[in-house]
């Protein structure tokens, strides 16, 4: 995956993940509050609605106690007997009944017999004792005032017409009364009980009253915001609520749920209600007569919708508003994260580059955090390496000079050295030719002392010989004339015995004795005159350090594809930390044992060179104090007629060490 929509799916992932959790969060605290704002404004609704009802009770009681201070009250209950003044007192007192729009007004006297009656004349006498407010009022001798149930027969005392209204707004027959009842007095007696009262069923104007003044008149969506309704029981007597038709819901009643919990336990129901068609977020809070008993609720009502449209355009707008930020922060990502990867992927092309072998190529250096510097640095290294690069090829260029240099010089010093050798080769022939035509008496007899001398010039010559011929050799091999130019060999016969018959003198000299395991007619794919040099090398030396009286083995094993030709000799032998360096040029042992041994140290230098050049390898062993074998491997062109030599001689080895030529 591209680090680019690495970036991006973390960013998103994170970002939708924070999103969600603070949307739910946010919504969740939205709807709690606009519930819990709604509730508490509901129950602020319910105490004005309170104070309403209530101011109506204490209207109805300062009127009553504006009566019963009256002389008129006062001298109908001084007279209950005179006709004259009851009739008198029934016409004005139903005249302030109208007035004030009460349905009821009775005067009683003090044992709470009905003496006068506003509304129904004709229906006196009658005990009120068991009406609670009376009760209340002649116990305490103070003003009262509450809601009160009128049973059928009562309501129909206090008018055919009232039970009827009653029964018309709900379907009962019994009424709810708003009432108050003073106390007459004179002189701190009592004499008799006034009582007013204002029928609650059917009393729109009151619910009505309640809903303006607590919603001002407000309307929803063509719906008027708040309700209002007062229950007789769970019946509505008197509502603002209305039906599907349009009408006032009176007569209906109210959910089991709230109407046990009112009316049965006497609590406050406040919650979100299904009233008649709509959901209001409601409070119903009990009407409670003076002794206490629920006998009908009061309910205010809001429209849920409101705080629903509230609800819903606060989610719409945080949901507009977080999908913008999102939208908003991942423009703004986008962009930061493309300022980070571009330089990235602009650095790893140039590493591609770098390490494909363009070291001239830089990056812009565009910004100076992280990035900038990382590209900075990246530059910094290509510079480096560049100018490490210049200045190598710029080693190299002079280091191959030197070497041409090296080559020439050495080429000349070759020559000149080949041609010294040369230039010396005949003199010396000459020279060597005319000490033996003297020392063998060709030109007289030698006296003893003269014929040593002779033999000390005699060896003197023949090192120079060996030294002439080594310079000779490495010359050529420096010059690159040294070419092999393989042929069928008969080892034996064309190589072995001319060098034995050249060395004859010195092994005579040194009393040793050549033994040989190679058959006579094994014939092998080499340059004869190379081939001839290596066995002269390492049979002088044979010859040389090898033991005085000692035995000289040559050895030929393997074939057809490879042969490996050894020449070892009895002697002191080569300690193995020196075997090494033998092959080297001038590569010559300082052992005490090989003191006084002259020589260039080329020999075995040339025999690696000459072996190396036909494909194999040469190598040294030796048991110190006992022997010493050098052996070189030669693979074979073709193995046509190169027979197998069998290995048929007297092994001179038995411990041995060995090292291959370096
Ligand atoms: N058969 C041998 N036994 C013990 N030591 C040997 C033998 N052959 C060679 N060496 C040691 O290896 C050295 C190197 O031999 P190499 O033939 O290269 O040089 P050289 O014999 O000293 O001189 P040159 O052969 O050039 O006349 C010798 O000097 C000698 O110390
Ligand atoms: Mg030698």
């Amino acid at each position: 995956m591209k680090l680019q929509t690495k970036f991006y799916l973390g960013i998103v992932v994170v970002y939708v993940a924070l999103a969600l959790g603070i949307a739910t969060t946010s919504i969740l605290w939205v709807n709690r509050n606009t519930i819990r704002e709604a509730e508490e404004r509901v129950n602020l609704y319910m105490r004005s609605g309170w104070e309403i009802y209530d101011s109506k009770l204490a209207r109805l009681r300062s009127s009553a106690e504006t009566l019963a201070h009256s002389d008129l009250v006062l001298e109908l209950l001084k007279h209950p007997g005179d006709a004259a003044k009851l009739q008198a007192a029934q016409a004005s007192l139903d005249a302030i009944r109208r007035e004030q729009a009460m349905d009821v007004l009775n005067v009683l006297d003090r044992d709470g017999r009905v003496i006068l009656r506003a509304r129904t004349a004709e229906q006196r006498g009658d005990d009120l004792t068991a009406d609670p407010l009376i009760r209340k009022v002649r116990q305490s001798g103070r003003s009262e005032q509450g809601t009160i149930i009128l049973s059928e027969e009562r309501l129909a005392r206090e008018g055919q017409d009232l039970l009827a209204w009653a029964e018309w707004f709900g379907g009962e027959r019994q009424g709810m009364l708003q009432a108050a009842a003073v106390p007459v007095m004179e002189d701190g007696e009592l004499l008799g009980v006034l009582q007013v009262g204002s029928l609650l069923n059917g009393a729109a104007e009151k619910v009505d009253r309640i809903r303006d003044a607590v919603f001002k008149n407000e309307n929803y969506r063509g719906k008027p915001l708040g309700t209002a309704t007062i229950f007789m029981g769970d019946l509505r007597i008197s509502t603002n609520v209305l039906d599907q038709d349009g009408n006032r819901a009176i007569g209906t009643r109210a959910s089991r749920e709230v109407a046990e919990q009112v009316l049965g336990k006497g609590l406050p129901w406040s919650g979100p209600a299904w009233v008649v068609d709509r959901w209001y977020l409601s409070q119903y809070d009990p009407i409670r007569d003076p002794d206490g008993h629920v006998i009908g609720m009061l309910y205010i009502g809001e429209l849920a919708q409101k705080y629903l449209d509230i609800r819903k355009a606060a989610v719409i707008t945080f949901l507009a508003v977080t999908l913008a930020g999102m939208a908003l922060a991942l423009g703004v990502f986008f962009l930061i994260a493309r300022g980070i990867v571009r330089p990235i992927q602009r650095l790893v092309l140039a590493t591609q580059r770098l390490a494909a072998g363009d070291l001239s190529h830089r990056v812009p250096v565009e910004t100076r955090d992280e990035i900038g510097e990382l590209s900075a640095c990246f530059n910094r290294m290509a510079e480096q390496l560049q100018q490490q690069r210049q200045a190598l090829e710029r080693d190299q260029q002079e280091l191959a000079k030197l070497n041409q240099e090296l080559q020439t010089t050495n080429r000349n010093y070759m020559e000149m050295l080949g041609f010294v050798a040369h230039e010396l080769k005949n003199p010396l022939a000459s020279a060597t030719m005319s000490l033996y035509t003297v020392k063998d008496g060709y030109l007289g007899d030698l006296n003893p002392a003269q014929a040593r001398s002779l033999d000390s010039v005699a060896s003197s010559l023949r090192y120079f010989e060996e030294m002439i011929r080594n310079y000779l050799d490495l010359s050529r091999l420096e010059k690159g004339e040294l070419q092999v130019h393989r042929a069928r060999v008969a080892l034996d016969s064309e190589i072995i015995q001319p060098v034995i018959d050249g060395l004859h003198g010195a092994i005579e000299e040194r009393r040793m004795t050549v033994e040989s395991t190679i058959p006579p007619g094994l014939a092998l794919d080499a340059d004869r005159d190379l081939l001839r040099i290596v066995y002269d090398n390492l049979l002088t030396n044979a010859v040389k350090y090898g033991r005085e009286g000692g035995r000289i083995l040559l050895e030929a094993q393997g074939g057809p594809d490879t042969f490996t030709l050894a020449v070892c000799n009895e002697g002191p032998g080569i300690p193995p930390d020196k075997l090494p360096m033998l092959f080297k040029k001038f590569g010559r042992l300082d052992t005490p044992e090989y003191a006084g041994k002259k020589g260039t140290g080329l020999g075995l230098y040339i025999c690696k060179e000459i072996v190396e050049r036909h494909g194999g390898r040469i190598w040294a062993e030796s048991e110190e104090g006992r022997w010493t074998r050098f052996a070189f491997t030669l693979p074979q062109a073709a193995s046509e007629g190169a027979s197998p030599p069998e290995n048929a001689g007297q092994p001179l080895r038995g411990q041995q060490t060995g090292v291959a030529a370096a």
